[in-house]
C-alpha cells in the first residue's frame, strides 16, 4: 500500500518507518524542511534507541522516503496518517489546529477516495470534526474515510512497541475501513479492538491518565511514607504481586513529565469541565504532579540551608532514560527553582542538551559526570539513566564537596550509598 505520513515528529517518524518495514511504500511530510533534510539523510531529529538504523535501511531499500511537497504526497497517496502535534491551549484543553490545518489541506487537495487515519492524541468527537474540516475544504466531489487509530508507544523503546503492541485500537464508522486500517498492520500478534471513532479516542486518554493517576498515587503515598517511617519502595512491591493493581508504574520520585501525560490528563479534566462533568480525581493527579518536585526541593534546602553561592550537581536532564525529550521535564522546573534561589547548577545528561530557555551564566552543562561532580554540595538525581544508578559512586565520593544525594527518582541503592558515606535521601526512601 502506498501511504503518507503527514507530520514526522516523534510518533510521525516512528510509523513512517514501522510501515515501511511492514512492507508498504510510504513517504512521510512534514512542513519544517530542516527536519525532512535531515530525514531524507538518515538522519533522526530526536534520540531514540534502535530506530535510526531502520530508518536508514528504509531509504536504502527506497521504501521510505520525506518531502515537503503537500500538494504531490496528498495527491498520490490513498491512505494518509495524521501524525501532527497536539498541544495544551493555556486551559488545558487540546489545540488542535494542526489538525484542522492537515485537514484542510487534505480536502483541498484530495481527487481520489482516502482513507485518513488520525494517529495524533485527541479528545472524543474529533474524527467528527476532521470530517467536517475536510468536507468544508474539498475542492471535488470525492468520498474518504476517517479513522481514529491512537498510538501508544511509549519514548525510549518505541521500537519495541512498535513492532510488538499491547493492542491496536482502531475506531470508524464502518467495518470496511477499520478493516482497511487492520490489515495495514499484517499480522502483529495483538488484541485489536474495533470500536466507534469517540471510544478509540477515549482509549488513549483514559489509559495515560490512570497511569499518570498510579504515579501520584504513589507519590502523595511516598510523603506520608516519609513521615510514618515506611518504605515507599517496599509498599509498591508487596502491592505489585497483586495482579490486579500490577508491578509497573509504582515507584514514587518527583512526578511524571513528556509530551503526553501532562498534558493528555489536562485535556481529560478540560473536556470534563466542557460537558460539566467534574474529573475531581484528576484534578489531584494534576496538583500532586505539580508539587512533587518542590516536596524534594524542601529536603534538598533543609540540608543545605540557603542555597545562594551553593554547586548543585543535576543527573539528568530527560523527563525519562532512553530518550532525550524535556518536554515538561521535572528537572527543567527543578533547575529554575534552584537558579532563583542563587544556586550554582552543574548538569548532566547523557543525550538530552540544555534548553535555551536555561542558558545562563549559573547552569553549565557538563560532558562528564565526574566533571559535573567535581566540587558539588549536592547531587540531585532528576532521569534514572543507568549510568547514574549503576555508576561508579565510591569513586564519586571523593569529587564531591558534601556529600548530599537526594534521589528524585529513588533509583539508586540508599544502602550502599550510605555505607559510601553519602548522605542520601529519596522520596518515601528508608
Ligand atoms: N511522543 C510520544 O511519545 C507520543 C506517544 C503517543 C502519542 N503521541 C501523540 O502523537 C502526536 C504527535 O506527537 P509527537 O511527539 O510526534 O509530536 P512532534 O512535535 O514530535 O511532531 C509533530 C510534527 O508535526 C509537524 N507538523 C505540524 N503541523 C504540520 C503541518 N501542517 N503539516 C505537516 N507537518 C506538520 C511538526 O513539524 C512536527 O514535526 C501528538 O498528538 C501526541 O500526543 C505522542
Amino acid at each position: 500500500m502506498n501511504i503518507l505520513v503527514i507530520g514526522t515528529g516523534y510518533v510521525g517518524a516512528t510509523t513512517a518507518i514501522l510501515l515501511s518495514e511492514l512492507g508498504h511504500q510510504v513517504t512521510g511530510l512534514d512542513m519544517e524542511e530542516e527536519k525532512i533534510k535531515r530525514l531524507q539523510q538518515g538522519v533522526l531529529t530526536f534520540y531514540e534507541p534502535g530506530l535510526e538504523p531502520l530508518l536508514q535501511k528504509q531509504l536504502q531499500l527506497e521504501n521510505l522516503m520525506f518531502t515537503t511537497d503537500s500538494v504531490q504526497a496528498i495527491q498520490e497517496h490513498d491512505v494518509i496518517f495524521i501524525c501532527v502535534g497536539t498541544p495544551s491551549l493555556p486551559d488545558g484543553s487540546t489545540d488542535l489546529s494542526a489538525v484542522r490545518k492537515v485537514s484542510a489541506r487534505i480536502g483541498q487537495l484530495m481527487a481520489s477516495h482516502k482513507l485518513i487515519v488520525i494517529k495524533s492524541t485527541v479528545p472524543p468527537g474529533t474524527q467528527q470534526r476532521v470530517k467536517r474540516w475536510i468536507k468544508d475544504a474539498l475542492t471535488y466531489k470525492t468520498s474518504f474515510d476517517v479513522v481514529s487509530n491512537p498510538e501508544f508507544l511509549r519514548e525510549g523503546s518505541a521500537v519495541h512497541d512498535a513492532f510488538h503492541p499491547d493492542r491496536i485500537i482502531i475506531g470508524g464508522d464502518s467495518e470496511e475501513s477499520r478493516s482497511q486500517v487492520e490489515r495495514l498492520y499484517g499480522d502483529m500478534n495483538c488484541p485489536v479492538v474495533h470500536t466507534n471513532p469517540e471510544t478509540a479516542e477515549m482509549i488513549k486518554y483514559a489509559s495515560n491518565a490512570f497511569l499518570a493517576t498510579k504515579i501520584s498515587y504513589m507519590n502523595e503515598l511516598a510523603r506520608l511514607c516519609d513521615e510514618v517511617d515506611v518504605s515507599v519502595q517496599t509498599v509498591a512491591e508487596g502491592m505489585g504481586y497483586d495482579p490486579r493493581i500490577g508491578k509497573s508504574f509504582l515507584q514514587a520520585g518527583i512526578g511524571y513529565g513528556g509530551s503526553c501525560f501532562p498534558k493528555d490528563v489536562k485535556s481529560l479534566i478540560a473536556l470534563g469541565n466542557e460537558h460539566y462533568t467534574e474529573l475531581g480525581i484528576l484534578k489531584r493527579v494534576v496538583k500532586v504532579n505539580d508539587s512533587q518536585y518542590r516536596y524534594l526541593l524542601k529536603k534538598v534546602k533543609r540540608q543545605l540551608g540557603l542555597l545562594r553561592g551553593k554547586r548543585i550537581a543535576l543527573l539528568g536532564l530527560a523527563f525519562k532514560p532512553g530518550t532525550d525529550d524535556l518536554r515538561e521535564a521535572p528537572s527543567l522546573a527543578i533547575l529554575s527553582e534552584l537558579m532563583e534561589n542563587g544556586a550554582l547548577l552543574k548538569v548532566h545528561d547523557p543525550v538530552a542538551k540544555l534548553p535555551r530557555e536555561l542558558q545562563f551564566p549559573s547552569i553549565k552543562a557538563f560532558p562528564s559526570i565526574e566533571e559535573t561532580l567535581l566540587g558539588a554540595h549536592a547531587i540531585i538525581l532528576c532521569t534514572e539513566w543507568p549510568q547514574y544508578v549503576s555508576g561508579a559512586w565510591e569513586d564519586w565520593r571523593p569529587l564531591v564537596k558534601s556529600p548530599y544525594v537526594f534521589d528524585g527518582r529513588n533509583a539508586l541503592d540508599a544502602k550502599k550509598l550510605k555505607a559510601l558515606g553519602y548522605h542520601y535521601e529519596g522520596i518515601g526512601v528508608r
